[in-house]
């Protein structure tokens, strides 16, 4: 069976909006630029995501524990984290007719000028020696600071006491309650905090559907170890995190690792690497990224809120931890699921698309199906299978809209991976002697079986 792996994102784009997998916001308004929406069938691939994502990086271990920190925080968290200052901030440059913004580094990068992590300076340079122009043909200003985060006030409190930021990343949750989690639970170093959250930055130039978004949510991982292990705990996690794209149905040679080079690195961080993934139409970029954040994050909020930032070992010994930090995008990670998944080929002569989802990623477990909708005696059989698998699985779907062959096209169209009908030899009206049988239907091969409605569970 051929597969043909996706050009650009556009087909895929097309499929999440007709099937209810992702929607623009606020769409009757014309949208919200960098601001999308997840559907019926979009919000159950993230929500396996995110489930099948904390059994893998929390639950299974014994050394991980979980946090919902709020997305509201005192200001100083990010004046103590630097994210209030240009480490933190895009180089911005201007069209001087139009007020038009743009993202330097990308207005040089779209052609073919590298330019990630130059000095605004350096940046100017550029923009001279290619003579580069606004893409309305107007000149730009010189290149300045943009701070990626979104503004607001509290309450009624004026000045800057009433500041407040919407968080560009979850991870200053966890750093702010490194002390709460060590006082009550006591944990062992090397130890780590994990937590599932919104984000949001104020991107000059959102783009490429959730690639490059306002607000997203983000997974993220706080391991903190004493820093002379920092680079064997490195490794292990490295290892971790390549299991998790298996996980995920992510091909080994659509995701690399990318060791970022050193005048790329976040302002807080001593060895990056990103996980990239082959993206249709775009290429490898960022997925995931995996940060050795020293001990910046808890050293600078120790001396800024003069609260102890220390764990005291076993002997008495007190350290202030080095992190190692997972940071996934939940966003991204549905689109390169998303894009891993979906095929065509050619079935029964006819050109189909569908998405081989892994099972436990799936919108649904299973569509069931009476063969013929105006036979009472099938539909009500078909139902009580359906009740059967909802009560066991509970992402099951009943679908009697169309022919067959509709609703087969219409399942495999959204990963649906198996098609159980109903029909006559089901109720012992058949011609052959399969009574109390269905036949299951493999979403990728289309190949049927008979399977009896009392080993269903099992075989599913
Ligand atoms: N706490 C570390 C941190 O936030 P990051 O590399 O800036 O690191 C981590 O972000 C991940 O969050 C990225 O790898 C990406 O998956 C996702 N992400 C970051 N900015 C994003 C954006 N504007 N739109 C969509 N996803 C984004």
């Amino acid at each position: 069976m051929a597969n043909q792996t996706l050009s650009s994102l556009e087909p895929l784009v097309a499929l999440a909006k007709r099937r209810g997998f992702v929607f623009p916001s606020s769409e009757i308004y014309g949208g919200l630029k960098g601001v999308w929406d997840y559907g019926p069938l979009g919000v159950m691939v993230i929500n396996n995501l995110k489930r099948e994502w904390w059994h893998h990086f929390v639950d299974s271990r014994e050394d991980m524990y979980g946090l919902d920190a709020a997305i509201l925080m005192n200001r100083q968290v990010w004046e103590a984290s630097g994210h209030t200052g240009a480490g933190f901030a895009d180089p911005m440059v201007e069209d001087t007719k139009t007020g038009e913004r743009f993202r330097a580094d990308h207005l040089l990068g779209d052609l073919g000028i590298e330019a990630e992590g130059a000095t605004l300076e350096e940046i100017d340079a550029l923009i001279r020696e290619h003579k580069l122009q606004s893409p309305s043909g107007n000149q730009l200003s010189s290149a300045r600071h943009f701070n990626m985060m979104f503004e607001s006030k509290i309450g009624a409190t004026a000045g800057p006491e009433g500041q407040v930021y919407l968080r560009p990343e979850t991870a200053q949750g966890i750093f702010v309650n490194f002390k709460n989690v060590v006082d009550t639970m006591n944990p062992k170093l090397p130890f780590g905090i994990a937590q599932i959250g919104k984000a949001f930055r104020n991107e000059i130039a959102p783009r490429e559907w959730l690639f490059r978004v306002r607000e997203f949510e983000q997974l993220e991982i706080e391991y903190f170890v004493s820093e002379e292990l920092w680079q064997s705990e490195f490794k292990k996690w490295q290892v971790h995190i390549q299991a998790w794209h298996r996980h995920i149905g992510l091909r080994e040679e659509h995701v690399r690792e990318y060791e970022v080079p050193e005048n790329d690195l976040a302002h807080y961080s001593k060895r990056t690497i990103d996980y990239e993934y082959d993206f249709p139409g775009k290429g490898f970029d960022e997925l995931a990224g995996f940060a050795y954040r020293t001990d910046h994050d808890l050293q600078a909020h120790m001396k800024a809120s003069g609260k102890s930032m220390e764990y005291i070992e076993p002997d008495g010994t007190r350290v202030v931890p080095h992190v190692l930090e997972p940071s996934f995008g939940l966003g991204r990670m549905f689109v390169a699921v998303m894009a891993e998944a979906y095929a065509e080929d050619e079935m029964n002569g006819e050109t189909r698309t569908y998405l081989r989802l892994p099972t436990h990623l799936a919108p649904y477990r299973a569509a069931v199906s009476p063969l013929l909708k105006n036979k009472p005696a099938l539909v009500e059989k078909a139902r009580e299978v359906f009740t059967l698998l909802k009560q066991h699985f509970g992402n099951i779907t009943y679908d009697e809209n169309g022919n067959i062959g509709k609703r087969y096209r219409r399942q495999d169209e959204i990963g649906t991976p198996a098609c159980i009908v109903v029909d006559f030899d089901t109720i012992g009206e058949g011609e052959s002697a399969h009574q109390d049988t269905v036949t299951v239907r493999d979403r990728d091969t289309g190949t049927q079986k008979r399977v009896l409605i009392s080993e269903l569970i099992q075989q599913l």
